[in-house]
């Protein structure tokens, strides 16, 4: 099937020689693209990430996983995930190989302050996280689990601040925080908050691995909405000192891409 895309390019070439210095103006655009080294792609497909990652603009991404599942477009640095109780079995034969290869952060599990994901109380994570991931402290920097920003008692940043205080001796470095809600003020207000708390441990920076408008987390949903909301968000992220990496929910067709190339969300979020 040809696609949208196609048909479009197609079409510019065919009906005017205009369509070159078009062209050429947007290469240039694109390698002049701000680069804070902050950028990352969430991705399933690792040939996706291509698509976000081949001007520069990505400097890192993660798949929820332990490996990367494919490869990597060359400068953008793959970061192993133990998402949870599930990879146990796994984790150490495939955290060696990919420490071998270069890995130099390793995310702990996935919203454990959800039961539809890790699942697991704060001294249980930190039993779990000080057995499988603190060993590896010598190698690569650790990153706590990533918590939601649900603001009850036992979920988010108050999880996330017993799992500290559980984990003291866990030899970490970097906070985790995923945000999903309605507005760009309120996703200010919860990553300042999550750099807050990050201060107050003494970890060195906080990591946002998931976030989105809540009405853009299924695919093709409220795209014009997320991309104004991107190029709001973005310049801010790269602008907080406390931030050291992020990555938008996510790089996939229907998301940050579309047909193969960015989405308006994806040109936003790629400014
Ligand atoms: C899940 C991951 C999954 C990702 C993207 C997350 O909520 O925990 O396992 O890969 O969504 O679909």
């Amino acid at each position: 099937m040809v696609s949208f895309t196609q048909l479009l390019t197609a079409g510019l070439l065919a009906t005017s020689a205009m369509a070159l210095p078009h062209a050429h103006k947007h290469t240039h655009k694109h390698v002049s693209k701000r680069t804070t080294g902050k950028r990352g792609a969430a991705y399933n497909d690792a040939s996706t990430v291509q698509s976000l990652g081949n001007n520069g603009s990505i400097s890192w991404a993660y798949d929820w996983n332990m490996v990367a599942d494919g490869d990597l477009p060359s400068g953008v640095e793959f970061v192993p995930m133990l998402w949870g109780s599930k990879m146990f079995g796994e984790w150490f034969s495939s955290i060696e190989t990919v420490l071998s290869s270069g890995a130099s952060y390793i995310m702990g599990f996935n919203e454990p302050d959800m039961s539809s994901q890790a699942n697991m109380g704060p001294s249980e994570a930190a039993k779990h996280y000080t057995k499988y991931i603190s060993p590896f402290s010598g190698k690569a920097k650790l990153v706590t689990p990533a918590v939601t920003n649900g603001g009850g008692d036992s979920v988010g940043l108050n999880w996330m601040a017993s799992f500290l205080d559980e984990c003291s001796d866990c030899k970490l470095s970097v906070l985790a925080v995923h945000w999903y809600g309605e507005s760009a003020d309120e996703f200010k207000s919860f990553v300042q908050k999550a750099t807050k708390v990050a201060e107050e441990y003494g970890l060195e920076e906080t990591w946002v691995t998931e976030f989105a408008l809540s009405t853009a987390t299924t695919a093709n949903s409220d795209m014009e909405s997320s991309a104004e909301f991107l190029n709001e968000v973005i310049p801010w992220l790269d602008s907080q000192s406390g931030v050291g990496r992020y990555a938008y929910f996510m790089c996939a067709d229907g998301y940050l891409l579309e047909g193969g190339g960015l989405s308006v969300s994806g040109k936003a979020y790629t400014y």
